[in-house]
This record gives structure tokens, sequence and C-alpha cells, in this order.
């Protein structure tokens, strides 16, 4: 056989020596995270002149594109696992984590159909296991391991869809003589939304119900809203409670919503993606007691579990509604059987997510989980007690689960207006992000801007808490001065 017919495959003739390199920088990244500036100082224009090209035709070896991926990508990254990253409800990846997800990406496996992997297959079933068992499930739970909040809401909402209007998934939403509706609390996360939007039914058949002082949906006024709706020709078919509200962490009272959807026919979707991890610890767990009457659950393994991102999980109460919902037949996939991922999930080819999880609950433990998550929940205390002791700051909403909102109030605020305390609150952030001390993000709670704190970081201390109290503090004492 002549040259020309030689195969030619994509493997590396160093490989070893890569992997070895890349497990180097990796471990690096990992050691140093706490000693580099939270989000870079490097400038957008800079990042882009050393990141932008032409797309390569001919081939480059490893190490030198290596060596780009050290010197121009490794230090523009957020450090997302510093511990004074406090932004979003994004956590500190465990290092196990991420060793798991090496492996996962290694091994490459495709869990679609059993025989596309049946490790990663029952390792999926296991990790699921573990979790129906945290949110008190029975024996006749369904789940699935998702990318994350945003599509575990999805999952959720769509599963509650079929089995509310089966007819739905042939004839389409124009079957339906009366528009169906969704229930969530004014703070409700833009996921819901989202899902309404995709699944047909619209945003504005997401009714926003009106919340308590400390952020939770008020259950007369769901009952009240649902009624008239009903009076309207509507069709009311969910209610998404938040365990954990994006903004605030704040819970809606889950029992009292379960016996509303209980006695009216609605789906109980309880979207605990960031608040579910409340369930591991014996002191928090009582705060999201009722959970386990919701119809599904939304949980992020990639919030308050630790896991390096991508990672959600949608748990269902009846795995039959779940397999009812997705079952699809393809005879180009071969012979099928009952442990076929496929038919629990609308995607067909994906990551096998459950190694990292299982690597990670492994390693750690899930009472060392706990103990992070109390303490972070208390560091969220620390941080409010900190704001309520002091005559600068204003704090918003009780802390229930490790968030705290409060903003800053200058010493001669009678001058200032809305505006310009909110305007104010974004200074600061902004001052404390170019410090590269630390990195937190703005919240808006009954119509005032305020500063945001979500500790979901297993390596945050008191002493981090503490650090960002008072840099916010002097740095707002220096703003306001300045303006006057
Ligand atoms: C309560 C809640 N639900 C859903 C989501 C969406 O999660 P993801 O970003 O993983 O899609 C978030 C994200 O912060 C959230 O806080």
């Amino acid at each position: 056989m002549g040259d020309s017919h030689k195969h030619h495959s994509l493997d590396l003739e160093h490989l070893d020596d890569h992997l070895e390199r890349v497990t180097g920088i990796i471990g690096d990244y990992i050691k140093s995270i706490s000693d580099e500036p939270v989000v870079t100082r490097i400038p957008m224009e800079d990042i882009k002149d050393s990141l932008f090209e032409e797309m390569p035709m001919e081939g480059s070896s490893p190490d030198d594109v290596l060596d780009q991926v050290e010197k121009s990508f490794k230090p523009a990254c957020t450090r997302i696992g510093h511990p004074r990253f406090l932004a979003w409800i994004t956590t500190s990846p465990s290092p196990a984590g991420t060793i798991g997800e090496l492996l996962s990406v290694g091994f490459n496996q495709a869990p679609l159909l059993y025989k596309g992997s049946p490790p990663a297959t029952i390792l999926e079933k296991v990790v699921l296991s573990w979790f129906a068992e945290m949110f008190g499930y029975s024996d006749t739970w369904g789940g699935t391991l998702v990318s994350g909040g945003t599509v575990a809401n999805l999952m959720g909402m769509t599963v509650g869809r079929h089995t509310h209007a089966p007819e739905v998934a042939d004839k389409g939403m124009q079957c339906l003589d009366k528009p169906l509706t969704v229930y969530v609390s004014d703070q409700g996360h833009m996921s819901v939304y989202r899902s309404a939007m995709l699944l047909g039914i619209g945003h504005n058949n997401v009714r926003s119900v009106p919340t308590d002082e400390n952020c939770r949906m008020i259950p007369e006024e769901l009952r009240r809203m649902v009624e008239a709706d009903k009076m309207a020709g509507m069709q009311p078919y969910s209610v998404v409670a938040q365990a954990g509200a994006v903004s605030t962490g704040s819970i809606d009272p889950l029992n009292e919503l379960a016996d509303i959807c209980e006695e009216m026919n609605l789906w109980l979707h309880v979207d605990a993606s960031y608040g579910g991890a409340a369930m591991i610890s014996e002191k928090l767990r009582p705060l999201l007691e009722g959970i386990d009457r919701a119809d599904s659950i939304a949980v992020d393994p990639h919030k308050w579990f630790f896991i390096p991102l991508e990672c959600g999980i949608t748990l269902f109460k009846n795995k039959q509604q779940q397999k009812d919902t997705f079952i699809a037949k393809a005879v180009y996939l071969g012979q099928e059987t009952d442990w076929d991922l496929k038919n629990t999930n609308f995607q067909l080819s994906r990551q096998g997510r459950a190694l990292k999880l299982w690597f990670a609950f492994k390693t750690y433990g899930v009472k060392r989980l706990a103990e992070i998550v109390e303490r972070n929940h208390k560091q969220a205390k620390l941080f409010y007690k900190l704001t309520t002791d002091s005559p600068n700051w204003e704090t918003v909403c009780d802390v229930e689960l490790s968030m705290a909102c409060a903003r800053y109030i200058p010493d001669n605020c009678c001058s200032w207006s809305e505006t310009e305390l909110d305007n104010l609150q974004v200074a600061i952030l902004s001052k404390l992000e170019k410090s590269g001390l630390g990195f937190m993000t703005p919240a808006r709670i009954c119509g005032k801007g305020v500063i945001r704190l979500c500790v979901a970081n297993h390596r945050t201390t008191d002493d981090d808490i503490t650090l960002l109290f008072n840099f916010m503090t002097e740095t707002g004492a220096k703003l306001a001065a300045q303006r006057s």
C-alpha cells in the first residue's frame, strides 16, 4: 500500500508528556488560586489581541499551543475558586470534582444507550439515587443529570406540561382551548420565563406572585391568582417554588404551596438549584420541609455541592411521567434496554456527568461537604451581623441559606436620591473588582439596589468576610466624601 493510502489518525506522538504538562498546569492553577486577583486586571483589548487569530490550516506542536494557553488564557482567567469570589452562585469547584471531570473527559463515554457506557449509565443511576434519597423521594423516583439549573427547571416544567396536557406532544399548543399559566414568586429565576418561552407557554403567562418581607411567596396570593385565571378562561398548570431564590436565598413555604397544588391539581416544581444543598445539613434541612411533596425538583451540584461546571439534576417523584414525556424510538440506535438514558432526557448524546459527582462525594464524604455548607451559612450570617451592627449599612431580608444582601448608606444619606444610592452600591462593587481583592455582584430587592454576598465556597474564611466588609465600608466612605 502506497503512502497515499496510509491512514493518518489524530493520535499524538508524545501524548503522555502533553497530559503530564496539562495536569501540571491545572495543578498550579488550583494551588495558586488564592494568590491571584479574583478578576483579571488584564484589559479586554489585550486579551482579544492575544487570542484572536485566523483559523489554522496547518497544525503546530501541542507544546506550542500549551505555551499560548499558559501565556494568554490562564492569566486572563477569572479565579472562580478564589476564597473571595462570592458572586452569582458559582461555586469554587472541589479539586476531587476536577479530577473526576478530567477522568470523565478522558473516558469520553456516551451514556445515551446502556451500550454507550455501562459504567456511566449505572453511575448516573447511583448518584441520582443518592439525591432521590436526600430529598425524601420514594422508590418511584426518576431523574436525570443535566447541564445546570436552567435546564433542570426546563425539564421539570416540561414533564409537568406533558403530564397535564399530553396531547400537546402530538398536536402542539394550538390544540388547547385554554392557555396554560405558570406561577412563580416575584423572586423567580429568569430560567422559569425562558422555559415558558421554549415550551410555547409564553412569558406573559408566567404569573409573578407577590412575596412577603423576606421575599417568600405568599400562598394566599397564589390561590387568588390561580382562581382569577381560571375565571378568566386560563388553564393554570404549574407552580414553581423557589428553595433558595437567586437574589436573596429565600425559601417559599413549600408545605403550604404543596397543599394548594394538591387541592388545585397543579404540578409543583421546586427550584432548589442553589438551596438543595441544605438537605445534606441536619441543621439546615428543616428549612426545606415539604420538598418531598414536589412533583419535580431542580438541584445543581455545580452550585453548593462544589462540583465543577456543568452539573445539574432534575428529580421526578414519578419516573413513569418522566419516561412518558421523553420516550423516543430510533431504529438506527440498535437494540434498546430499560436502562437507556435517552428516555430520561431530551438530549441524545451527552456527557457522562456522574463520574465527577461520584468522585467528589466518595473523596470527601457528605459529612465534610455538609460542614462547609454550614460554615458558608454562618459566614453569610456574619456579614449580616457586621452590616446590621454598622450605622452605614442597611440590610434587606433575613439570611436563610448563605446569601446576605445589604446596602451602604453614607453619613449624610438624606441628601442622596434613591438612584444615587443605587449607583453608589455599583461603584463600591466596581472598586472591589478592580482591586482584585474580591468579586461580588449587585441585586435589586424591594426596589432597592443592594450588594449581594453569596458564599458557596469551600475556601472562604471568616477573615475573608471581614476583609470584604471593611474594604467596602472604607470604599463607600471615600466615594461618599468625593461626592460632597
Ligand atoms: C434559583 C436558581 N435557579 C436556576 C438557576 C440557573 O442555574 P444555571 O446557571 O446552572 O443554569 C440559578 C442560577 O443562579 C438559580 O439561582
